[in-house]
């Protein structure tokens, strides 16, 4: 059923459950914000497209535009990238710990000019990054830290969610992610002014919101806005997703800690460390030398191997903020991710570790 707006009113027994004290059912996505907000602990959420639509959107609660620069691993996917652009400001990579791949307090420090507006970090493989000995600094300098957690949703940082430590947080709900929506994101504000700049931007600008518009004949468009409203069948499949987290994130852990123990006996092969006890973990990233034949002779043998990801600073789109970053250059020639989500078995790993051991045998007779 459609309402006069030409949004689905209600889709499924878990749009239906979604009423308020009325009769009147809100738009399913505001429930998906609810379940979110109840697991984290926090006071808003706000549902939006993608994790690419949060970053741009919380890049604009923070107000970063143009002139402004933002710290930003190289080594992370181009969505956090092109978000940045997409708000006029410039990227300014940094290098990551080779350990973790994340970025870490001093790094971002060394990289602080009088342009740096905003820090990106990016919660690799699901590992929280601690800015906390920085966050003074920053935020005398007027830095806002936004982290792209789209790998990190359910991690904790020390003691709290991620998403649960007062910072502007960004995650993603695509369809590999920790929690899925399908497609989807969202953004976990630090005030309820920004909430409001990020439901308006995700509504074309359009004030009052759908549901608030029921009963009158107008609306008004008060700013810039894009079409990122997370539809009803996505954060359908967002909501009865929580409902199986928990399962899934302690299954998660189970099969990292797995893949650690079967890969400890290979000497040429370094796990990247996810902080398994406080992470959700997304990815199980390993670093082998000669990774791209090490990667073919994984195809061969039907192994779904990838790589997470190729430096951006080395993109021809981002050539203009190219900068020497040697950890990360030798990062993006050694990582391969194996195969991770939450349906693998312990025999798939054993397979995959065996797969592993025969490639990499194979590579060092060739
Ligand atoms: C680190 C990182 N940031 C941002 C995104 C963008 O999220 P989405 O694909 O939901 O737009 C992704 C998606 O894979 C990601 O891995």
């Amino acid at each position: 059923m459609a309402s006069s707006t030409g949004q689905p009113t209600s889709t499924s027994s878990s749009v239906r459950t979604v009423r308020r004290g009325s009769s009147r059912p809100t738009h399913v996505s505001a429930a998906t914000e609810r379940g979110v907000v109840a697991f984290l602990g926090v006071d808003d959420a706000v549902a939006v497209t993608s994790g690419t639509a949060a970053l741009h959107t919380a890049l604009l609660a923070a107000k970063v535009g143009p002139g402004d620069e933002v710290i930003v691993p190289s080594m992370t996917f181009c969505a956090t990238v092109q978000a940045i652009l997409s708000v006029g400001a410039t990227p300014r990579f940094i290098e990551i710990n080779p350990a973790t791949l994340c970025v870490d307090h001093q790094l971002v420090l060394e990289a602080v000019t009088a342009a740096t507006a905003a820090v990106m970090p990016v919660l690799f493989g699901g590992r929280a990054v601690d800015l906390g000995p920085i966050h003074s600094e920053l935020d005398e300098r007027g830095i806002a830290v936004i982290e792209d957690a789209a790998h990190a949703f359910g991690s904790s940082n020390g003691t709290r969610h991620v998403g649960a430590t007062g910072t502007l947080t960004c995650f993603s709900f695509g369809p590999v992610k920790n929690l899925t929506c399908g497609q989807g994101g969202m953004v976990i504000p630090r005030t309820p002014q920004e909430a409001d700049v990020i439901r308006r931007t995700r509504l074309l600008g359009v004030v009052p919101s759908q549901d608030e518009r029921a009963n009158t004949t107008n609306y008004r468009v008060e700013g810039f806005g894009l079409r990122y409203q997370l539809s009803a069948l996505n954060a359908a499949i967002g909501l009865v997703q929580l409902d199986g987290f928990q399962a899934a994130a302690h299954t998660r852990r189970h099969l990292w800690r797995t893949y650690r123990e079967a890969l400890a006996p290979l000497d040429r092969v370094t796990l990247v460390d996810v902080d398994v006890d406080h992470a959700v973990p997304h990815l199980c990233q390993i670093r082998v030398p000669h990774r791209d034949e090490v990667f073919a002779s994984l195809r061969r043998r039907d192994i779904g191997v990838g790589v997470h990801y190729p430096p951006n600073h080395l993109q021809p789109a981002f050539a203009a903020w190219h900068r020497c970053l040697p950890a990360t250059e030798r990062a993006g020639e050694e990582i391969l991710s194996l195969p991770f989500h939450q349906h693998l078995t312990e025999t798939d790993i054993d397979r995959v570790v065996n797969s592993l051991e025969q490639a990499l045998t194979s590579v060092r007779g060739s």
